[in-house]
């Protein structure tokens, strides 16, 4: 089995998420490729505030965006205005190939929670044909702590029983 870890950190809390996933999925024998999404220029906190809550798809630098060869996709983003970091609505355009597979959408805020996050993931993974099974959203606070870890573990291990199932 081939998982692919997608996601976009500014601050590192997303990436600690992304892996504590990674490290879960090779605990269980999963073989798994990573990609950071890395924006083509940085914004204001202002500009980023408002383009997430007008689903800004932000330039992004190239990067593997046709993910055919994975049967697993976990997709993270950090909580933009209730709503993804527009990076991650830059990958969810241009990314394909997803057609049948299953998804986990992660997620860190600052403790507002994650708002219409998810949501907005699965819309646009779900008309590419994806399937979205999983999510998981930590506070900043709870991403390193141990409760937070287990709260992902558990949800990576949901969508393996779900895989194998
Ligand atoms: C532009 C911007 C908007 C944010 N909006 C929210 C929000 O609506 N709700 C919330 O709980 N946290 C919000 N946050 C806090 C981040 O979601 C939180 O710090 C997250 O863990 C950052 O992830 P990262 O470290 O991977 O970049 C916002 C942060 C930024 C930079």
């Amino acid at each position: 089995m081939k998982a692919l870890v997608v996601y976009y950190s500014q601050t590192g809390n997303t990436e600690r998420m992304a892996e504590n996933i990674i490290r879960t999925l090779e605990d269980r024998g999963v073989e798994v490729e990573t990609v950071s999404i890395e924006r083509s220029e940085e914004k204001s906190y202002d500009t980023n505030v408002k383009g997430a809550k007008k689903r800004v798809k932000a330039d992004i630098e190239p990067t593997k965006t046709n993910l055919r060869s994975y049967n697993l996709l976990c997709i993270g983003a950090p909580v933009w205005s209730s709503a993804p970091a527009t990076p991650v609505n830059g990958y969810l355009a241009r990314c394909s190939g997803v057609d049948g597979t299953k998804i986990l959408c992660f997620a860190s805020h600052g403790g507002g929670g994650p708002g219409d996050t998810f949501e907005i993931m699965k819309e646009k993974l779900e008309e590419k044909g994806g399937e979205v099974i999983e999510t998981v959203a930590l506070s900043s606070q709870r991403v390193s702590f141990e409760e937070g870890k287990k709260e992902t573990r558990e949800a990576v291990e949901k969508l393996l029983d779900k895989v194998s199932s």
